[in-house]
């Protein structure tokens, strides 16, 4: 297992280029298996969790090429049970349900396993498509949808407890599209990697209206064509890189960045006493450190309000910052693995009831530190960037997930990060 060494006190300057969004990728890597014909999806991050759904999509009978952040899929003949093993290791591989349900009528999906960040249910996913005609059962760790006789469109609300849910939003928006009528989806996700969905589907001729809003209605028609598609900048990455730019930085610009999806994170560093400024296109922005940081509360709620992905950074940099500040997670109220190990490095958190305090400390020491979730696992780089001496990131895969090269994109910030290869 490989793991960063990432030594702290070298301030970061200069420009990266943001990758494609892992969370726009996934659904739209599912979606190709509704067409029998050719499918390009242009810059799909090189990460575990792509390269999963496309193991995945070949393992269901697809003809898939990848080259240079380009992933062709041809999904001609296709099988309705996906590869047990890859799936149960990957919980955006739910969102094969609904395109596999539509193209084959049946679907066989593992369930996927909780994680560290909380309970990951999927019955939201299932009322949705039971909504559509599907009747579900549960065996050997499968979940069984079948329609024989097709999907027909309904109404369907899909709040859970803890509000909407983003990939049960994909999930009935990919079957509704070849459902007979009208789906119309209440209370739906409005995160942009639902609207870049709703924009692929509807290039191979599907007719979705209203995606990004909480009502978005689907027209279902007869069979959809292949398509070419650029993925849409990952703005959980770009987040991350703004937050390593106010701890550790003295001017850092991220190129390929929708100044649109950034709205909550920006806002939340101006008040942390940060500067951001975007360019007149908004496609690029470039972060300095302010001189005064400011102690801040954050909670998190579904988009456009701050990102549950984007909590665990901040406190990072909340860990550094004078006074006390509050991050309370909504959405996955146990989301607070990283603090344990941020207090190993000296950081002073109190966590109870999803919600942590933070009071700044003067300084943090670097410390052998265990990786637990994607974005735990980032805080704590950004954590190392400014700790004294050298912190070492144990079980680098989490960072793989969802992180294109992120030990090279901190290096071409003149971060000092060394990858250790382990056998
Ligand atoms: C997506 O997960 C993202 N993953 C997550 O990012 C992100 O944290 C999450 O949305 C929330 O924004 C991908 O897009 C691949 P949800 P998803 O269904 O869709 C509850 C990362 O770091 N819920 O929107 O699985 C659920 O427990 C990952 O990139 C139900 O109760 O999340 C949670 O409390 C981590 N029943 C809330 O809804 C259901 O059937 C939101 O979950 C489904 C969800």
């Amino acid at each position: 297992m490989d793991k960063l060494l990432v030594h702290g006190g070298s301030p970061i300057h200069g420009a990266i280029t943001i990758s494609g969004s892992k969370n726009a990728s996934l659904p739209i890597l599912a979606a190709a298996l509704l067409t029998e014909e050719d499918v390009v999806i242009r810059r799909v991050p090189d990460v575990s969790d792509t390269n999963y759904m496309v193991q995945i999509l070949t393992g269901l009978g697809a003809d898939v090429e990848r080259f240079s952040g380009t992933v062709r899929i041809t999904a001609s003949e296709i099988s309705d049970t996906a590869p047990y093993d890859i799936v149960r290791r990957m919980r955006a591989s739910v969102c094969m349900m609904g395109p596999l349900l539509a193209r084959k009528q049946r679907c066989v999906v593992a369930l996927p396993g909780g994680c560290v960040i909380g309970d990951r249910p999927i019955d939201l996913h299932i009322r949705g498509l039971e909504a559509l005609g599907a009747t579900s059962e549960f065996e050997g760790g499968n979940v069984i949808l079948t329609a024989p006789h097709g999907l027909k469109g309904a109404t369907v609300d899909l709040c859970g407890e803890n509000g909407p849910t983003v990939l049960g939003t994909d999930n009935v928006m990919m079957a509704a599209t070849l459902a007979e009528g009208t789906t119309t989806i209440t209370s739906a996700a409005c995160e942009p990697e639902v609207v870049d969905l709703a924009e692929f589907l509807n290039s191979m001729g599907a007719k979705i209206t209203g995606a990004g809003t909480p009502i978005i209605t689907i027209e279902g028609v007869s069979k959809l064509h292949g398509t070419v598609h650029n993925v849409i900048p990952d703005r959980i990455e770009a987040g991350t890189f703004m937050v390593a730019a106010a701890l550790a930085g003295d001017g850092v610009t991220l190129r390929r960045v929708h100044e649109g999806h950034l709205v909550a994170i920006t806002a939340a560093l101006r008040k942390a006493g940060h500067q951001v400024h975007f360019n007149n296109t908004g496609d690029a922005c470039t972060v300095h450190r302010g001189d005064t940081p400011m102690p801040v509360e954050i909670v998190t709620e579904p988009y456009p309000g701050y990102p549950t992905d984007m909590q665990a950074q901040m406190t990072a940099l909340f860990a550094m910052t004078p006074g006390s500040s509050v991050v309370v997670d909504t959405i996955f109220p146990q989301r607070f693995m990283h603090c344990a190990e941020l207090k190993r490095m000296g950081a002073d958190i109190h966590v109870a009831d999803g919600k942590a305090v933070i009071k700044g400390v003067k300084s943090l020491s670097g410390a052998p530190v265990m990786a637990s979730d994607l974005r735990a696992s980032a805080a704590l780089v950004l954590a190392g960037l400014v700790a004294k001496g050298t912190t070492e990131i144990n079980r680098l895969y989490h960072i793989d997930r969802g992180y294109e090269h992120i030990d090279e994109k901190l290096l071409a910030l003149g971060a000092n990060v060394e990858r250790v290869r382990e056998r």
